[in-house]
This record gives C-alpha cells, sequence and structure tokens, in this order.
C-alpha cells in the first residue's frame, strides 16, 4: 500500500478537482437551459444535498477505514458478511470506460483553445456546421488532441499521488477558480446577466418534467464522482485526523457553486444575444463561440479563458478517472506505477480510438453496437448504468452490510447522533430508492 498522504487542502482540491469537471461547466448549464433552468436548478440542488453528499461520506468512510483500493476495501469489509459483496469493487474498472470518452472531450476543448486564437464562427449555424465537421469528419485532428489529453493524464498519474495528483490540482484548481470569478464579474457588465440569473433561480414548475426529475439525479452522481470508487481511492490519502464530514461538505460545496457560478456565466451572454438556452450538448461548443465573435477581440480572450478553464477542470477530473484502477493493480499485483498505467493506457487507447471513429461519417458505421456508436455507448452505459449501479452498492453495502455500531463508531466522531441518523436513513433507504428508480425509467421507458 502506497503511504503517500494528501496534505488537508490537497485532499479537499484533489476531490474538488474531481468533481468539478465537463460536468459543472458542459453538462450542467446545457441540461438546465433544456429543462427549464430554476426548477430543475432546485432539484438538482436538493439530489446533491440529499443523495450526493450522503453516498459521497460513504465512499470517503470506506476509503478511510480500509485505506485500501476500491476492490480490497470491499474485499476487507465484507470479510465477516462475506461472499457476493467482496466483489462489489470492481466498479473501479468504469473508470477505463469513462476515461476512453472523457479524454476525447478534453480533445475537442484543445481545439477550441487554439481557435480563440482565430476569428470565432461568425453564427450559430456556423459554430454548427465547424463543430460538426470536427466530430464526424476530421477523426485525424480529434485522435491527435486525444492523445495529447490523455498523454498528459496518465503522465500527472504517473508522478504519483502527491507529485502529480495533489500538485496538479493545488495549481490548476485555485486558477481555475480565478478564471471564473473574472468570468463572473465580467459577465455581471451585460444585461443578460440578470435573465440569467431570473432563468436559473426563478423556479418555474410547470417547466419540470419527469425526465428533468431523473437527469437530476444521474447528474447528482456524475458531477460528485461517486459510484466508481474515485472519491473512496482519494480518501485513502486522507491526512490524519481530518474531519471526514467537513470535507465532504466543502467538496460539494465548491462542486455545487462552481456549476452554478459556470451557468450565470454562460446564460448571460446567451440572453444577452438572444439565443435560445435549449441548445443542449452544443451549448458550450456550439452557441458561446459564436456569441463570443459578437465581443470582438476581447472575444477571443474570453473565448481563451472559457476554455482553459474548461480544460483545467476536466484534467483534474481525468486523473481522477484512472486512479481507482491504478491504485487497484498497485496494490493487488504489487505493480509499479508505471507498469500499472501501461496496462490501463492500453485498454483505453483502443476503446478512446474506437470511440473517435465511431463518430465520423466514414467509419461510424463499423464501430456501432446495439444502435449506438461507440462513443455514445461508453458515455451510456457508465453514466446511466454503472455509476447508479456502484452508487447504489455503495449506499447498500455502508448502509446495511457493515454493522451499524462499526460505522457509527468512526462516525460519530464527526457527526452528532442526530445528522448520523439522518445520513444513515439516508444512505440506507433514500439514495438507493432514488437510483433504483432512475436505473428503472433510463432503462425501460
Ligand atoms: N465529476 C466529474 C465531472 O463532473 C467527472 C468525474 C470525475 C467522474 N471522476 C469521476 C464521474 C468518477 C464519475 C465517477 O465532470
Amino acid at each position: 500500500m502506497e503511504k503517500a498522504r494528501f496534505s488537508r487542502v490537497g485532499f479537499i482540491l484533489a476531490a474538488a478537482g474531481s468533481a468539478v469537471g465537463l460536468g459543472n461547466i458542459w453538462k450542467f448549464p446545457y441540461m438546465a437551459g433544456q429543462n427549464g433552468g430554476g426548477a430543475f436548478v432546485l432539484i438538482y440542488l436538493l439530489t446533491v444535498v440529499l443523495i450526493g453528499l450522503s453516498i459521497f461520506i460513504a465512499e470517503v468512510y470506506m476509503g478511510r477505514t480500509t485505506r485500501e483500493d476500491g476492490v480490497t476495501a470491499f474485499e476487507t469489509l465484507a470479510a465477516r458478511n462475506g461472499h457476493i459483496w467482496k466483489y462489489a469493487g470492481f466498479m473501479v474498472f468504469t473508470g477505463v470506460l469513462i476515461l476512453s470518452f472523457y479524454t476525447i472531450v478534453i480533445g475537442w476543448i484543445f481545439k477550441y483553445i487554439i481557435l480563440s486564437f482565430s476569428t470565432l464562427p461568425i453564427s450559430v449555424g456556423a459554430a454548427g456546421k465547424l463543430f460538426g465537421a470536427m466530430v464526424s469528419g476530421d477523426w485525424e485532428g480529434q485522435f491527435a488532441f486525444f492523445n495529447i489529453a490523455f498523454f498528459l493524464t496518465m503522465w500527472i498519474v504517473a508522478r504519483g499521488v502527491k507529485r502529480g495528483i495533489e500538485r496538479v490540482n493545488l495549481i490548476l484548481m485555485p486558477l481555475l477558480i480565478l478564471i471564473l470569478i473574472f468570468l463572473f464579474f465580467y459577465s455581471m457588465t451585460y444585461t443578460g446577466f440578470e435573465k440569467s440569473l431570473t432563468f436559473l433561480f426563478y423556479p418555474e414548475w410547470d417547466k419540470l418534467t419527469q425526465s428533468s426529475l431523473l437527469q437530476a439525479v444521474g447528474h447528482a452522481f456524475f458531477t460528485l464522482s461517486l459510484g466508481m470508487g474515485t472519491i473512496m481511492t482519494y480518501a485513502t490519502s486522507l491526512p490524519k485526523g481530518e474531519n471526514i464530514v467537513k470535507s465532504s461538505f466543502y467538496v460539494a460545496f465548491i462542486d455545487t457553486l462552481i456549476a452554478l457560478v459556470a451557468g450565470i456565466i454562460i446564460f448571460t451572454f446567451v440572453f444577452h444575444f438572444g439565443e435560445k438556452p435549449s441548445q443542449g450538448p452544443g451549448l458550450v461548443f456550439i452557441s458561446l463561440p459564436a456569441l463570443f465573435h459578437h465581443m470582438g477581440v476581447m472575444g477571443n480572450v474570453i473565448s481563451l479563458l472559457f476554455f482553459v478553464a474548461l480544460a483545467f477542470a476536466g484534467i483534474t477530473s481525468a486523473v481522477s478517472i484512472v486512479e481507482p484502477t491504478a491504485l487497484f493493480f498497485i496494490n493487488r499485483f504489487k505493480m509499479a506505477r508505471s507498469k500499472a498505467l501501461i496496462i490501463i493506457a492500453v485498454i483505453v487507447y483502443i476503446l478512446g480510438t474506437m470511440a473517435v471513429l465511431s463518430n465520423t461519417k466514414a467509419y461510424g458505421a463499423h464501430f456501432t453496437y446495439f444502435g449506438k456508436g461507440a462513443f455514445d455507448l461508453m458515455d451510456f452505459v457508465s453514466a446511466a448504468i454503472l455509476l447508479p449501479l456502484g452508487g447504489m452498492i455503495i449506499a447498500i453495502f455502508v448502509g446495511f452490510v457493515i454493522e451499524r455500531d462499526k460505522v457509527h463508531a468512526t462516525m460519530s466522531k464527526y457527526m452528532s447522533d442526530r445528522l448520523f441518523n439522518l445520513w444513515y436513513f439516508s444512505i440506507r433507504y433514500i439514495a438507493p430508492a432514488a437510483v433504483m428508480i432512475v436505473m428503472i425509467n433510463k432503462l425501460f421507458f
């Protein structure tokens, strides 16, 4: 077992770095936009607090008490209660699947960083064509940028927990926050700002559909990096005596705040220039660049800052998606970190290449399975199935399989009995029930 430990800030920033990702700056705003704004935002906030946070604390608990990789953590804790539960830790391998498409999107962002130095597309239509041409036509370019994103991620993880992961987060997270603060104040000078606030914080309940509810629950998992042992793995490196409940609150708070701030910034520009908020996944890659075009040279600067922030958010998350599998290989097979990463790299490289090609016109048909391209399939299988399943397993495991007294003995150091009971009730009943409902709906309706 590696004995490296984060510093106190190091852990909070690393966990926040994992949580704050494409989910916050790309996914959350477009989901809020598609689901009518305020009401969705409120439901999302509620699910983060009621479901996300309690599973987050459960993951921290498991990592902190065992100080083992995810697979071993389940085996150790399930030892007496036995059998089937000891296999639950294999959820760490979900990371390989997520990483394969996540690094491709980071690659797109790198391309848009470069684009920020040239003339931005003059209209949303032109921006849409540009984005479409990249995704469906230019596999070589995408492949090149995917490589950069991927090797960068691997290089950081190869340097280890302290010199790689902690250091990168200590640098990139404050920079990311600074950029967002600047963009936030800059957006305040636009008249769209007020409309943006109204859109995001004034709930119009009739706009809420059943599907928005499900999306909000699903996103609560994704945005907090839950359901595959990422938080568990980071928690193995917690410094001694750390108040794990407080740290979890901080991370969830930072994560939520950044999603909201990103949303406010993006919708300020969207409303200022009279665009629709409901553009969908293209909101950041299609609507924004065209809007930035209207700002002249300043638009190029804002575009650059925005995509750099997005890239930082993405890289600190990508790193956290690799680490659980890496730590498992290192622990279990006494492998050198570099060797573990080479094995992971080979798999991600193959899957990533398939994902890139699956979006192209020329090769898409060869990489389509069950009616979905490899890229969409990896996204769907991991985000809609494996992560919620993993989260539910963690909740049930801590809630029912481990003895209550054992959990209480550890957690009562950080929680009042009232809070403990609330948390325990959530992981036993609320979280599993919510996940079950989401999954059944996503899979069958
Ligand atoms: N939370 C990140 C985001 O919002 C993504 C992420 C990082 C993640 N690590 C994870 C998602 C582990 C699920 C599991 O973009």
